[in-house]
């Protein structure tokens, strides 16, 4: 049985992810209104990716039988400056959502609960790949700048990504 304290945050990590999810849509909608198309696919299947996070919460918390709550989801940004702008802001919340899984991973290791400990560590490994990968297209669009072409290679390449249930 996990703690109260633990539960709390493990609950309010599923709400972390569900704004995740809602943030990377507001970002796919931003592309979409620049009629483009690849970058607002690459943001929809992050936020899928989002959501399978949460869900893996989810059934975790059901797991351990503690409860589950949902909260609000607070509004995510909508208008952003550029392109640049909008990855960098990407960035910067997979930054934060870093930090909030050592939270967790503190939090489980002070309490010595090692069933959570081992099922952060899975959310650790996540979260290297998403900061390298918001990092990589980061430093792609200071490249490319205000070049036309380029964006439109990238565009068509994250046209192809798709939504692949992260392995267990
Ligand atoms: Fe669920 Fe992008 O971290």
């Amino acid at each position: 049985m996990i703690s109260e304290k633990l539960l709390k945050e493990l609950n309010k990590q599923i709400n972390y992810e569900f704004y995740s999810e809602y943030l990377y849509l507001a970002m796919s909608a931003y592309c979409e209104s620049l009629d483009l198309e690849g970058f607002s696919n690459f943001f929809k299947v992050q936020a899928e990716e989002e959501r399978f996070h949460a869900m893996k919460l989810f059934d975790y918390i059901n797991e351990m039988d503690g409860r589950v709550k949902l909260f609000a989801i607070d509004e995510p940004k909508t208008s952003y400056n550029s392109l640049l702008d909008v990855f960098e802001k990407a960035l910067d919340h997979e930054k934060f959502v870093t930090k909030r899984i050592y939270t967790l991973a503190d939090i489980a290791n002070e309490e010595k609960e090692h069933a959570t400990i081992s099922f952060l560590k899975w959310y650790i490994d996540e979260q290297v790949e998403e900061e390298s990968s918001f990092n990589k297209l980061v430093k792609r669009l200071k490249m490319i700048k205000d070049d036309s072409h380029g964006t439109y290679m990238l565009d068509s390449e994250l046209s192809q990504r798709t939504f692949i249930p992260p392995t267990e």
